[in-house]
């Protein structure tokens, strides 16, 4: 099985967000990786369901919503209108977890939850049927190009075990590049996000850079 490339688009030059994306797309990537911020639940604030909905129509790919924000429900159903395909909620983020992957399957949404890096896999024992996708951060959530953290391979390593048969994807975020990218596809990841990994040499470089993540 090969895995999924969702290039973060925090790296793109927001200023052509659109071009960007139909550029990624056209490089080869499986998904759309957006990342949401609100200087609360994060030292850092991106972008909102607007920006969702205007860059929409620029690709068919599976747009994967990473909400690291807090409170989360009360926009749940925003970026769900905007074009979400997966929407990613933090399990640190609210003290109903349970509660917001419900709503995000009650819009006929994909159900993603986080972890933060000093989060145990634990948090996921109770919620395993509720969810279509476990985001392991491999860096602390809030900005890109950070180093990867590598305490986080073992992470994933355990979620696979956790997840079993069950039709469950293991995405990674933070610091991947060609070189960690395959410690994270060995310890069962099957899906990655790269911001500055395929965004660095320009558009020219977006279909090399998502090709050598594949390894
Ligand atoms: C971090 C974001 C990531 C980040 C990845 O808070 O969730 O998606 O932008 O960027 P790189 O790949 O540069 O670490
Ligand atoms: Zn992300």
């Amino acid at each position: 099985m090969t895995v999924k490339i969702a290039p973060s688009i925090l790296s793109a030059d927001f200023a052509k967000l659109g071009e960007e994306v139909r550029a990624i797309d056209a490089a080869g990537c499986d998904w759309v990786h957006v990342d949401v911020m609100d200087g609360h639940f994060v030292p850092n604030i991106t972008i909102g369901p607007g920006v969702v909905k205007a860059i929409r129509p620029h690709s068919a790919k599976t747009f994967d919503v990473h909400l690291m924000i807090e409170p989360v429900d009360p926009y749940i159903p925003e970026f769900a209108a905007a074009g979400s395909d997966i929407i990613t909620v933090h399990a640190e983020a609210g003290a109903h977890l349970h509660r917001s992957l419900q709503l995000i399957r009650s819009l006929g949404k994909k159900a993603g939850v986080s972890l933060n890096p000093s989060t145990p896999e634990s948090v996921l024992e109770y919620v395993l049927d509720d969810l279509d996708l476990v985001l392991v951060m491999s860096v602390n959530p809030g900005f890109g190009g950070q180093a990867f953290i590598e305490s986080q391979v073992e992470k994933i390593r355990r979620i696979k075990a956790l997840v079993g048969a069950r039709p469950i994807e293991i995405e990674v975020d933070g610091g991947v590049n060609p070189e960690t990218a395959k410690r994270c596809i060995s310890a069962g990841a099957t899906a990655l996000v790269a911001g500055s990994a395929v965004f660095k040499g320009g558009p020219d470089a977006y279909a090399a850079n998502i090709a050598a993540l594949r390894g």
